[in-house]
């Protein structure tokens, strides 16, 4: 089996480029982006209080593993059908609302949270969770910060997808205003800065090829990452 770990800063493209990797070679695929988002949606709608300097680690550490080990938690592997769910329903667009935007450092950065997610990650790319159809496939594209580093660092293809502060920034204001309704929206250098503590994918490991696509297009991206997976096969 194929495993491809892509890591990289908000608004560089991850997701998308993700997606159609995984598609265009038959593979599953998994943002673990979206994983923290529904753990900070879920902390959220429990009404713990995230706005503060300093959260209570044990709270949202329990809150947390309620979700993941309870098995309320579902999200779909099947690039062309993807879904995020807690207790069967379908949480997609309300993770990546503005406030959870916002307060998913808050969560991600508590180090027992990342712990347990990123064992649950394990589980999605060794075929032990998810979906059957998907979880024993030829290979899985896997999405995030850590993924290249801590996740899979034995992952046959690792890559650290980057592209220059400004682009991102004008990359992802043009997604929260077209596809969001949303006026303005968020610094993906504050959100980068709020990561940085706990995970460090602004720099590639040894063995992690870089690929900056400030001045590439999406397919132009795509057909690299193509190759770089067709490398290794
Ligand atoms: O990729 P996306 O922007 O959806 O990720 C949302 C948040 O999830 C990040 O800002 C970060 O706090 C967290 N995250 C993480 N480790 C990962 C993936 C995402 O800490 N592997």
């Amino acid at each position: 089996m194929i495993r491809v770990a892509i890591d990289g800063p908000a608004g560089v493209g991850k997701s998308s480029t993700s997606k159609a990797l995984a598609k265009y070679f038959g593979y599953a695929y998994l943002d673990t982006g979206a994983m923290y988002r529904a753990a900070a949606w879920w902390c959220l709608q429990q009404g713990i209080d995230l706005d503060a300097d300093s959260v209570d680690e044990r709270i949202v550490t329990q809150c947390v593993a309620d979700l993941f080990t309870d098995g309320h938690f579902d999200i779909g592997l099947d690039p062309d059908r993807p879904y995020v769910r807690v207790n069967g329903n379908e949480i997609g667009d309300a993770i990546r609302d503005a406030d959870v935007s916002l307060h998913v450092s808050k969560v991600s950065n508590v180090i027992p949270v990342r712990h347990l997610l990123i064992a649950a990650q394990r589980a999605y790319i060794d075929g032990e969770a998810g979906e059957d159809s998907f979880s024993q496939g030829a290979g899985v594209v896997a999405e995030g910060r850590d993924i290249t580093t801590v996740v899979e660092p034995e992952a046959e293809v690792r890559v650290l997808l980057t592209a220059r502060p400004e682009v991102r920034q004008a990359r992802r204001s043009g997604q929260s205003s077209i596809s969001r309704g949303v006026v303005g929206s968020e610094d993906v250098s504050a959100r980068d800065k709020a990561d940085s503590g706990t995970t460090n994918f602004l720099d590639a490991a040894p063995g992690v090829t870089t690929l900056d696509n400030s001045d590439l297009t999406f397919e132009q991206t795509l057909d690299r990452l193509i190759e770089l997976v067709d490398d290794a096969i």
